[in-house]
């Protein structure tokens, strides 16, 4: 099975968030699983700058305002696997984020940026780029790759299958409905049952309506947006494809987070030898200037700071987390509002509450071995890496029942022998405040809290499930395309 992974980041070389993480390890995993993979990436500086042993299979353009597109076939570092990245000087290289300046704001041109990635991911599953390998199923993540589907489906003769993955709904590619012009699609494109959105046009639509098949990054995500509270408007679209949509749950990157070899960490630990633990919590708390004590229920937060992730419900609970005697590290960037809060917690609780405002991967694996818990309180996850990397480090996870945290997190509450965390259901303080309660009353409660550790850490959280999942739903795709070219040709 040819396999094209085709996104806009990549751990270890370009990180927003979670879908990084998934672009970094489901390739090997699917590769383990026999696939032929490949992955198509956007020649961002630190993805461009990055990749070994470049040569260039194809030039085209002008294509969507660059005058000169190349398409490089590289190696990924690390991982090795084949990587086609495209060359558009003229729309990747520069500064900033990869969808936004260093102020923040949108890149004015993300329609031309993310439209080629698009654009490219079709053409070489035409075979029209590379005349050595064109893959069976094109796997698009998220709105900046979904134009690849609307390209495929364009085509009459189109044999590749698409596979679109929301990794979440909220972020969905609009753009102004006049420039749709730019992407070269015919005017039938342009309706309600395309890509326009409420006058809009909507790249994340490209994905959901022209997909051979749509899933999302955890099964209960896949059922809540199919409803009004989280389908962000796009329920119906969702509602429409039936069983074409499904939830996958994301696996964890077993190697790179693994605290029995991570060196990251002031001393290493396993599940038969967590000692180490209790050394990473003491650096936590030295870093942070917390008081240096170890029996002490320590809850960390690693996050985007954004209203999706709910951590003004933290805030809120802050002063009673204090009373109760916990302490609290954050570390996250984002909303400068939360940003400003967080900072002035830290200020009135010293010793209690330390605040990194910043982005570190090393430092996000310190905090995950030293907290005690991990919270994660969102409004809506689609699936939430954090809660996973917390149980595989013994770190106790404390969530909303939603999303991705609801099909990773068993309560601790009703059957403690079958829990692995703790689970609140409302978006409210009062419900965060009494699952933080229970967790510290099971903490101080010493013998329990060793049996959630140990469970935590024996879960099976890595890929290989997830990719056997892919891999039947590219032979489903494969099929249904197949049938599709019969009934053209009969
Ligand atoms: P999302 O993708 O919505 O941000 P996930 O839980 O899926 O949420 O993934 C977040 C990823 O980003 C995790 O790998 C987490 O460790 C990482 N992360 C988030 N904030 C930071 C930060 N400030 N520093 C380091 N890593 C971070
Ligand atoms: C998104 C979601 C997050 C998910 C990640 C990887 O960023 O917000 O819940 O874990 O993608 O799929």
């Amino acid at each position: 099975m040819k396999v094209l992974q085709v996104g806009a980041e990549i751990y270890p070389l370009i990180k927003t968030g979670g879908l990084a993480d998934v672009l970094g390890a489901l390739p090997q995993a699917l590769q383990a699983q026999g696939a032929d993979v490949r992955l198509l990436l956007p020649g961002l500086p630190g993805i461009i700058d990055a990749v070994l042993h470049a040569k260039r299979v194809a030039q085209v353009g002008p294509v969507l305002g660059a005058a000169r597109v190349t398409l490089l076939l590289a190696q990924m570092p690390y991982s090795h696997l084949p990587v086609y990245v495209i060359d558009a000087p003229f729309l990747y290289r520069r500064g900033g984020g990869p969808y936004q300046d260093r102020r923040g704001n949108e890149w004015a041109d993300n329609l031309q940026r993310f439209g080629v990635l698009g654009w490219m991911a079709a053409q070489l599953a035409q075979g029209e780029l590379d005349p050595a390998w064109a893959p069976e199923v094109v796997h698009a993540h998220d709105w900046h790759a979904a134009m690849s589907c609307a390209y495929l489906h364009a085509h009459p003769a189109g044999t590749a299958a698409s596979v679109f993955t929301v990794h979440n709904l909220a972020y969905q590619g609009l753009f102004p409905h006049d420039d749709w012009a730019l992407l070269g699609l015919s005017s039938r494109y342009m309706s309600p049952a395309a890509l326009e959105f409420h006058g809009q046009l909507s790249f994340m639509k490209a994905g959901l309506k022209f997909a051979d098949r749509v899933t999302t990054v955890s099964p209960t995500y896949a059922r809540e947006i199919a409803t009004p509270e989280f389908g962000v408007g796009l329920e119906g679209v969702i509602r429409g494809r039936g069983a074409d949509v499904s939830g996958i749950l994301n696996g964890i990157d077993t190697k790179v987070w693994d605290p029995s070899a991570d060196a990251a960490l002031a001393q290493r630990y396993s599940a038969e030898q967590p000692a180490g633990k209790a050394a990473c919590k003491a650096a936590l708390q030295a870093q942070f200037g917390l008081a240096p004590e170890p029996a002490t229920p320590l809850l960390g937060v690693v996050s985007r700071l954004t209203s999706q992730k709910g951590l003004d419900l933290v805030l809120s609970v802050l002063p009673e987390v204090v009373r109760m005697g916990g302490q609290l590290v954050v570390q996250g960037t984002g909303d400068s509002a939360l940003e400003a809060a967080f900072r002035m917690a830290a200020d009135a609780h010293p010793g209690r509450v330390g605040v990194l405002l910043g982005y570190d991967e090393n430092g996000a694996h310190r905090l995950i071995a030293g907290a005690d818990m991990i919270l994660v309180p969102s409004r809506f996850e689609p699936c939430g890496l954090t809660q996973m990397y917390g149980l595989r480090y013994g770190t106790v996870p404390v969530v909303r029942r939603v999303g991705g945290l609801a099909d990773t997190v068993r309560d601790a509450g009703a059957d403690a022998s079958a829990g692995n965390g703790f689970v609140f259901e409302g978006a409210q303080p009062d419900a965060l405040r009494e699952a933080i309660a229970r967790a510290f009353a099971q903490y101080r409660a010493k013998p329990g809290w060793a049996q959630l550790m140990r469970v935590g850490m024996g879960e099976q959280l890595s890929w290989e499930g997830p990719a056997r999942q892919y891999m039947a739903l590219y032979e489903q795709a494969t099929g249904a395309r197949r049938e599709v070219r019969q009934r053209d040709i009969d």
